[in-house]
């Protein structure tokens, strides 16, 4: 999808973080943007800034793991610009817990209704209306590098089956002679408030399960400064739609871990973690 000037673009957890980078970088591309998110006041002082920058945007509060949300989410898109390009189902939540058997229930239904569930509702919203429109378009799918290798606990749980969708809907996609394209976001550290996910986790999941010995929301704070920008990862998103390119991954350093997991797979080892990159 190389012309973006003037495209409609639906992000999901657009008020913060890479979100919000995706946003910036869509609005500096000439595309049109409805920015979502469940955390209304960050949701509009976001939408605010970009308007006030001269973007085209508008905002649309929505819960992904209600899937009631994400179809009013595209009809108010739709409504609103008549016409939708680029979903980015980028909406996550970090959800500790290790060891994994000690998670709650709560746990899990929150994040799989999130990470996981939130990405099959704006794919059943969203790709049906890009299929009839018979426009370019593309959906990118915020997995992680979590998503690729060993390890990861509930996140990386929901991540893999991100990255499993999204192989799959691909394929649909072209083997079906479909016009959509997807992708999959891959990044590793980015400086986001990921680390401060139950900032939104819903009373409807009060039992919060053990987070992993050390870490705290201090801890992560500090360590999250050290990632990657996230309107650098927005970049990294405009390219991948213009080269139509699957994987997308942002943080090279961790390649040897992606290699690591898939030698065990096919040597028949048991998995093993190797330490994270340097620096
Ligand atoms: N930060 C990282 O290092 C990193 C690395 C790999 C992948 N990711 C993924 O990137 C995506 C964005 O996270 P981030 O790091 O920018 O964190 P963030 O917390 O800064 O942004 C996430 C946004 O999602 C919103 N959100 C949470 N629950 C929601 C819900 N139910 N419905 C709609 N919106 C909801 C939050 O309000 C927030 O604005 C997530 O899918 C995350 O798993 C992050």
């Amino acid at each position: 999808m190389d012309d973006l000037e003037n495209k409609v673009a639906v992000i999901t957890g657009a008020a913060s973080g890479i979100g919000r980078g995706m946003a910036e970088a869509f609005v500096d591309a000439g595309m049109r943007v409805v920015l979502s998110d469940v955390e209304e006041a960050t949701l509009h002082a976001t939408t605010a800034a970009l308007r006030d920058g001269g973007a085209d945007v508008h905002a649309v509060v929505t819960d992904v793991s209600v899937a009631k949300d994400v179809a009013s989410l595209a009809e108010s898109t739709l409504e609103k610009y008549g016409a939708v390009h680029v979903l980015c189902n980028n909406a996550g939540v970090y959800a500790g817990s290790r060891p994994s058997w000690e998670s709650t229930l709560d746990d899990w239904a929150w994040i799989l209704g999130v990470n996981l569930m939130g990405v099959v509702h704006g794919i059943r919203a969203f790709l049906p209306v890009m299929i009839e429109q018979g426009e370019d378009a593309h959906i990118v799918n915020t997995a992680s590098v979590a998503g690729l290798m060993t390890g990861g606990s509930l996140y990386g749980a929901t991540k893999s089956a991100v990255v499993a969708l999204s192989e799959t809907v691909h394929l649909e996609l072209v083997g079906g002679g479909f016009t959509p394209r997807i992708s999959v976001l891959c990044p590793g550290l980015v400086d986001t408030n990921i680390f401060d996910s139950q900032r939104n986790r819903p009373a409807r999941f009060p039992d919060v399960g053990p987070y992993p010995s050390g870490w705290s929301v201090e801890a992560a704070r500090e360590a999250f400064k050290l990632g990657l920008s996230p309107r650098a990862v927005g970049d990294r998103v405009v390219e991948a739609m213009r080269e139509e390119r699957f994987y997308v991954l942002t943080h090279p350093e961790w390649a040897e871990h992606v290699t690591h997991r898939s030698t065990q797979i096919v040597g028949g080892d048991s998995p093993t973690l190797l330490p994270p990159p340097a620096g």
